[in-house]
């Protein structure tokens, strides 16, 4: 469970205990979210795996099921938990995540205003970037969106970092008594310029806003509507290109395109970190490294601002 009370620092540093959340990884592409209980088994390819073996093992153990197959069991971390959970809307992923967070200048200690909660894949990456005594405080409109949030926050150990709140921020803008105590503002709503004025509102002097839409002619109404008290207004779009790295054997010097070629036929002398050379042999194993085909393309727009100062 992540550790996230003011006095300790937030880790994952214990071992696994009953009723803990943990990300069972068979692959990359292969994580699930599972719920340790004494009593309980996981059964997958590989074979059954008794939750009981796993309480008292460090986060990151390799454990083996009935029939010497083997998972890791993984602390669930903001970035592995964006990747598992159960997606109820669209949501932000690592890329967009941590380029706004740095953007936004969040901190320890930060009060972070953010609506839609949505699935709750940036709330929870805020949550750990605030803490340990900082806090989000995020609303949407779905009530139940909100709940299972609140369920999930409980689950990740980010709920004492973050408070939920069932309200239309487009509507009626965020609650008042936040007035003039945020730090940064985050919107990933359908209309964001209905609510930027209430953002304005909350915000410190200097205050950061953020503000993400899929659509270009979202982002211009945005940018209209900060225009008035807003400034440094800038918008980004992420793009990640992805490679994958494997080993692998090819027959000559010749690259593919986008391929790392590491040992050509011929021998090779090059340095070790050591300093000392080293001999490469046709037949050792070669490092591949080529673009992923099912990339992430286009997710989104970050339109950046901050509030004007007074003086
Ligand atoms: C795309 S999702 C947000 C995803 C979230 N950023 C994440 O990473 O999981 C947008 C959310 O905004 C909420 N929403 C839409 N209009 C709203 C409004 N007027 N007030 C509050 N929430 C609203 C929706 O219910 C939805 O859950």
């Amino acid at each position: 469970m992540l550790c996230s009370d003011g006095t300790k620092k937030l880790s994952f540093g214990g071992s696994i205990k009953d009723g803990d959340l943990v990300i069972v990884y068979e692959k990359r592409d292969v994580m699930k979210a599972v719920k340790v209980s004494e009593t309980s088994v996981l059964q997958n390819r590989f074979g059954v795996f008794k939750h009981s073996d796993w309480i008292g093992k460090p986060f990151g153990s390799k454990v083996l099921s009935n029939k010497g197959g083997f998972v890791y069991l993984l602390a669930p971390t903001p970035e592995l938990w964006t990747l598992v959970l159960s997606h109820r809307t669209q949501i932000l992923y690592i890329a967009d995540i941590s380029f706004l967070i740095t953007y936004l200048e969040i901190v320890p200690g930060s009060l972070v205003l953010e609506s839609g909660t949505g699935s709750g894949s940036l709330t929870t990456s805020l949550a750990r970037a605030v803490a340990p005594t900082g806090h989000v405080y995020t609303f949407d409109f779905h009530q139940q969106r909100a709940a299972s949030a609140r369920e999930d926050f409980q689950s990740t150990g980010v709920d004492s970092l973050v408070t939920v709140g069932v309200r239309d921020i487009q509507g009626e803008g965020f609650p008042d008594e936040y007035s003039g105590l945020a730090d940064s503002v985050f919107l990933d709503l359908p209309q964001p310029w209905l609510a930027i004025p209430s953002a304005g509102k909350m915000l410190k002097q200097d205050g950061t806003l953020c503000s993400f839409s899929p659509c270009i002619e979202q982002v211009q109404r945005t940018c209209e509507a900060l225009k008035s008290n807003f400034r440094d207004i800038r918008t980004f779009e992420v793009l990640l290109r992805t490679f994958e790295v494997h080993e692998g054997k090819i027959d000559s010097c010749q690259g593919e395109e986008g391929l790392s070629v590491r040992s050509p036929p011929c021998k090779r002398r090059h340095r070790s970190s050591e300093g000392s050379t080293m001999q490469d042999s046709s037949s050792s194993p070669t490092i591949k490294v080529r673009p992923c085909a099912d990339a992430r393309g286009h997710t989104g727009y970050l339109t950046f601002s901050r509030l004007q100062c007074l003086s």
